[in-house]
């Protein structure tokens, strides 16, 4: 599929004020979930790193931090359900209360992926915060325990997501379609 820049097909999806107040209500539930206790944040990259950055700033509870770099759709923007860690974690979370923090849930297969390889490490608690849930393109039964916004099956690009590795930097999320189409 040939993608057009953001230039030419400039729809915002999400606005950065729309992003900002659900993020803090994402962070607002878990500082009340998670109350006492101090949540391990796991952020997969490289997507989720504009999200948890400002995540973080919204909880008001002790979090400790650690990435796990993954890849699964290379410069397609079709999971191909290849999945393949490209940067390991730092330190053990055994005993940990972990939260996998996503930039977006599609096919599923990700995530599935990364409950297997963490639940080997016996964490005390395996939770998932996504920011966006592309729930209609589900093919593996998972699901996130915190969900910013659940979005129709569109391209999305922006504050971290990509397409072949650009428009991460964009402060909303848009949606990128193919040249010509509306
Ligand atoms: C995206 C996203 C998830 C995964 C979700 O990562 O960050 O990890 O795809 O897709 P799935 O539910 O179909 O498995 P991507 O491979 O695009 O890499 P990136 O985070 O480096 O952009």
């Amino acid at each position: 599929m040939d993608h057009g820049s953001v230039d030419q097909a400039p729809e915002i999806l999400l606005s950065r004020f729309d992003i900002e107040q659900r993020v803090g209500g994402l962070a607002a539930e878990i500082t009340r979930d998670y109350h006492g206790r101090t949540p391990h944040l796991v952020g997969i990259l490289k997507g989720a790193w504009v999200f948890m950055a400002d995540l973080i700033r919204h909880i008001d509870i002790d979090v400790t931090v650690d990435f796990l770099g993954i890849t699964s759709y290379g410069s397609s923007p079709h999971s191909s359900g290849e999945v393949k860690i490209t940067k390991d974690l730092d330190s053990s979370i055994e005993g940990r209360e972990v939260l996998i923090v996503e930039d977006i849930l599609d096919t599923g297969r990700t995530l599935k992926f990364l409950e297997e390889v963490l639940s080997v490490h016996q964490p005390r608690s395996l939770r998932v915060v996504t920011l966006l849930d592309k729930r209609s393109r589900r093919i593996v039964p998972v699901q996130a325990d915190y969900v910013g916004f659940e979005i129709a099956d569109v391209f999305v690009v922006g504050y971290g997501l990509d397409f072949d590795q650009k428009y991460r930097q964009l402060p909303d999320v848009h949606v990128l379609r193919p040249v010509g189409s509306r």
